[in-house]
């Protein structure tokens, strides 16, 4: 499945061929975050291999990445989404959002996702707020 923008070279896709010769691109894109600036290229690459990913490509430039954690069933945890800096505000964020909730993959799953500042964003795409609890990452497996 691919997304492709009317008159930008931006397309979004599903594709695992694409974007694995990309895992530095993901790290260094989620190194400047502020959830997952701790993560090394290792545990990067594991997250990937077992999620559902999400490429945004400004042409063969990789510039912004999402994936999903899912049963494809009952159950979607959207994780790191992020674009890149210089690409932001173009509405690319509203597109790999756009993309996630029609993916026929997920798009009939409960989703859910945390975010600190950016509730505005998935508000618009049917996120309602909620309360969570979480457990911690165990000290010894950081
Ligand atoms: C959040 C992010 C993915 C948005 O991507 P983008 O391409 O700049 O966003 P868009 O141009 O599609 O616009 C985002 C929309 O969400 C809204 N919004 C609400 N909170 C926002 C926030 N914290 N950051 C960006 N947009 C936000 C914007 O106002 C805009 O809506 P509008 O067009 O109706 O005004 C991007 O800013 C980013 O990568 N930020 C750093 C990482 C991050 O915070 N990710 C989300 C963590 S859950």
């Amino acid at each position: 499945m691919e997304w492709m923008h009317d008159t930008l070279p931006y397309r979004i896709n599903d594709s695992w061929e694409e974007l694995e010769p990309e895992p530095d691109v993901i790290y260094a894109l989620l190194q400047t975050s502020y959830w997952a600036a701790h993560r090394s290229r290792e545990t990067v690459l594991r997250s990937l291999e077992n999620s559902l990913c999400f490429g945004l490509y400004h042409g063969e430039t990789q510039v912004g990445f999402m994936r999903v954690v899912t049963d494809y069933t009952t159950f979607t945890w959207v994780c790191d989404v992020i674009v890149h800096p210089d690409h932001r505000g173009r509405g690319l964020g509203k597109s790999l959002m756009q993309f996630l909730v029609e993916h026929p993959a997920v798009r009939d799953t409960r989703m859910v996702l945390g975010t600190k500042d950016a509730h505005g964003l998935y508000e618009q795409y049917g996120f309602e707020r909620l309360e969570l609890m979480r457990r911690p990452i165990p000290a010894a497996a950081q």
